[in-house]
């Protein structure tokens, strides 16, 4: 039986097992799920043989939300011996297909990263076990990560169970198991910092980030205090408008490079149209921010906006679906052409993330 493995947040397993179902089916590819409860981890059993590879050759992974990372099984679950795990590995995958990089995966729980430090150990021996019969290529990598052909992908379900399956490189995360490892900037006033420094990588690719990401432009934040956004920002040379009637941290008043307005975000309306990004963490009600955004792109006050999303305590991926829904009719009223991208990111929690803006 072939089936995709997608990795999600612990505690998401249904959101994310109901969109893949819902979007495979968009596709006319049907099967039914596998959960593993609280451990990140859907399996998506097709019905038909030949729907895993024709699946991920369809759907990219940036339009899925829920999805941090998937892969197509090659395998179902192996079980491996005491010893000589790395042949055992090795013969199951045959050597008719050839593979451009290996990621060792576990759940992301406890259990997970313990088990993590055993495929870190493993990784070693089996690279090269897996180089030697030319199964894993010496493919040039940049920064360490294959930017095309496939990628092998291991999850370990326990120290003897494991399931292989591949992904293509340039449809699949670069990061093992879908999560960017970022480090928390000491001078950054807030955790909430992090979310929006993955949702930069994510979205803007960092070829396009001397243009769209740069030094100079103005930006609006919405919902900034204490500044972990705006902190962002300002890092990245903008000058920003902080909207929030919560206090800024000192250390963001004291570069010159942040004006504090303390007011309703929704009040909000910028003097001049030269704002490039508006950013907007405010803890209210999804259907208003949706509201809210679209407004702003199509009255042309910011070039691109980043914001997040509340979730609901219960269906929540309909919610979303619904709240996305209503930006798209929004701009297609106006007929206006448009990029829009969801993402339920690893520093996110009751949250997602969404990119939008008006293409010419
Ligand atoms: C999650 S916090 C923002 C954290 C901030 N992004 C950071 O990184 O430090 C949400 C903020 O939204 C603000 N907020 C909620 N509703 C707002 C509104 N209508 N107008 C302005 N700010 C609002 C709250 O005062 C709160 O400071």
């Amino acid at each position: 039986m072939t089936s995709i493995v997608l990795y999600c947040r612990p505690g998401f397993e249904k959101e994310c097992g109901a969109e893949i179902q819902e979007k495979a089916a968009w596709n006319e590819m049907y099967g039914y799920l596998e959960l593993k409860k609280n451990q990140g981890i859907v399996f998506f059993h097709l019905h038909d043989e030949s729907h895993g590879e024709a699946l991920m050759g369809k759907l990219p992974l940036r339009r899925l939300i829920f999805a941090r990372q998937w892969f197509v099984t090659l395998t179902d679950n192996i079980t491996l011996p005491d010893y000589n795990r790395v042949e055992a590995i090795v013969e199951v995958l045959g050597s008719e297909w050839q593979y451009d990089d290996l990621r060792m995966e576990t759940a992301d729980t406890n259990d997970g990263k313990a088990l993590s430090k055993f495929c870190r150990k493993l990784a070693v021996p089996l690279r090269q076990g897996l180089r030697k019969v030319k199964v894993l290529t010496d493919k040039k990598k940049v920064e360490g990560i294959a930017q095309e052909g496939s990628i092998l992908h291991a999850l370990f379900l326990s120290g003897q169970e494991v399931v292989l399956g591949f992904s293509l490189a340039q449809n699949s995360s670069n990061h093992v198991m879908g999560i960017p490892r970022l480090k928390f900037p000491n001078q950054a006033p807030s955790r909430s910092t992090l979310k929006l420094d993955e949702a930069f990588l994510h979205f803007i690719p960092k070829n396009e980030w001397e243009q769209r990401l740069t030094s100079g432009m103005n930006a609006v934040d919405l919902g900034s205090a204490p500044g972990g956004w705006t902190y962002q920002l300002v890092r990245r040379g903008m000058m920003v408008t902080a909207i929030d009637n919560g206090p800024m941290a000192e250390s963001l008043m004291e570069t010159g490079q942040v004006k504090h307005k303390m007011m309703d975000g929704f009040k909000y309306v910028p003097m001049k149209q030269n704002v490039y990004w508006l950013v907007c963490d405010m803890i209210e009600k999804p259907q208003r921010v949706a509201k809210l955004m679209s407004e702003w792109l199509l009255n042309g006050y910011c070039k691109e906006a980043m914001f997040n999303l509340k979730l609901p305590m219960k269906g929540r991926y309909q919610q979303v679906t619904k709240d996305l829904q209503s930006i798209k009719d929004a701009f297609s009223e106006q007929n206006a052409r448009y990029e829009l991208y969801a993402k339920h990111l690893y520093y996110d929690r009751e949250e997602i993330t969404v990119h939008a803006r008006l293409i010419s």
